[in-house]
């Protein structure tokens, strides 16, 4: 089948873009990663052309080297962008506010400049259910209060504002950011999927390395919140559900302006949730102790995801049982 066009995936090798990249593929389009690594490893390039069942063109930048952008553009026409490329890390984000705004935020400008240099004008951003700030009310939908509580948070904020002053700059642009809630699990085939460096920050990840026996047990960040058992509850989705939404968006680019969609699948989950479900679907033990609170956690945040099915089509079609399968398949195959 003759490609539909490229699509650019800046920060394509990382946990998602890796994802997103092979429902590109599937979708008829070819994708074109554009990553620095530094997050990341190289030898996901490959592993995704494994899934895609051909050879996927990766090209090693940054997004803030304006020379290597206006090369890439330059390379191959791009139908479209999909901007994964950022810094993630909360707390890392606390200590090196600088880097963080300098990375994700003026990253993005460096981007959106070679774009306009090469006329692309279609975007689909990674934005984050962190924009929400801490949830006033549940569940979250697209029109709650913004606010950033962190300078991670801070950038995805400055994005999505620096977005509406580039696509409203223009009739012709089309941007769409999807607000992620929680992502997890890993493609079926268990050659790609997350594999955070150093002690993980979030949920599964940690889980993982407990169940591997690589760190001694999980410490569960409350158990008083005012929860169903205590613990906090997120709105937990399979990386491949959310991938899906990247295309279904990319596919209707043409019909937004810039449209701020929330991709989650409306259910929240708590820690003992994930734990249990763990557990009973792997045959594994997870061990956990009950701690403090951490700084900054809210009890409950899960998405009102009725307008990613309007606007897009989108529902989330795996469950929890998925998540935690498939987590754990690629936690034990990339340890062989
Ligand atoms: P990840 O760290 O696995 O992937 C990010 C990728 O971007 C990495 O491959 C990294 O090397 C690359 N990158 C970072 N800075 C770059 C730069 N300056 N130039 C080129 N490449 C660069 O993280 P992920 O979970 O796949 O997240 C992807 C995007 O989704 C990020 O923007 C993140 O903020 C956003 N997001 C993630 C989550 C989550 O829980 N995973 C939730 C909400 C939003
Ligand atoms: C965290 C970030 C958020 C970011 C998101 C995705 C904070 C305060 N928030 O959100 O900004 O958008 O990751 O990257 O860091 N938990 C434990 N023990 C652990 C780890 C987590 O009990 O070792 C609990 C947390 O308290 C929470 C749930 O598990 O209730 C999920 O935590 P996590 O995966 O870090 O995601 P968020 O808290 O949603």
């Amino acid at each position: 089948m003759a490609s539909r066009g490229s699509i650019l995936l800046t920060g394509g090798a990382g946990f998602i873009g890796s994802h997103v990249a092979v429902e590109v593929a599937a979708a008829g389009w070819t994708p074109v990663l554009l990553d620095n690594f530094c997050t990341s490893e190289r030898s996901v390039v490959a592993r995704v052309g494994e899934v895609v069942g051909a050879p996927v063109r990766c090209i090693e930048a940054d997004i803030r080297d304006a020379q290597a952008m206006r090369a890439a553009f330059g390379s191959t026409p791009m139908h479209a962008v999909i901007h994964l490329a950022g810094l993630k890390a909360v707390g890392e984000s606390v200590e090196k506010p600088e880097l963080y705004h300098d990375n994700n935020v003026r990253g993005t400008e460096v981007l959106l400049a070679a774009m306009d240099e090469f006329g692309v004008r279609r975007m689909v951003f990674s934005s984050s259910c962190t924009v929400y700030g801490m949830p006033q009310r549940l569940p979250i939908d697209e029109s709650h209060p913004l606010g950033a509580i962190n300078p991670y948070g801070q950038t995805k904020l400055d994005i999505e504002r620096m977005l509406d002053r580039w696509a409203d700059a223009c009739i012709d642009r089309h941007v769409c950011s999807l607000r992620y809630f929680n992502p997890v699990g890993a493609h079926a085939s268990a050659l790609i999927g997350e594999s955070p460096l150093g002690i993980p920050n979030n949920l599964m990840p940690f889980v993982v390395k407990v169940a591997r026996g690589e760190l001694p047990e999980l410490g569960v960040f409350g158990g008083d919140w005012p929860t169903h058992d205590g613990t906090g509850v997120r709105d937990y989705i399979h990386v491949v559900d959310l991938a899906r939404g990247h295309v279904v968006a990319l596919e209707q680019l043409d019909s937004m302006h810039h449209d701020c969609i929330n991709l989650g699948t409306g259910a929240g989950l708590s820690v003992l949730d994930v734990v249990h479900a763990f557990e009973r679907v792997n045959g594994v033990k997870v061990p956990y102790a009950i701690g403090p609170r951490r700084a900054g956690d809210a009890a409950a945040a899960y998405a009102d995801a009725s307008l990613a099915e309007q606007r897009l089509g989108w529902r989330a079609r795996l469950g929890l049982d998925d998540m935690v399968r498939d987590a754990w398949a690629f936690a034990t195959r990339s340890a062989c």
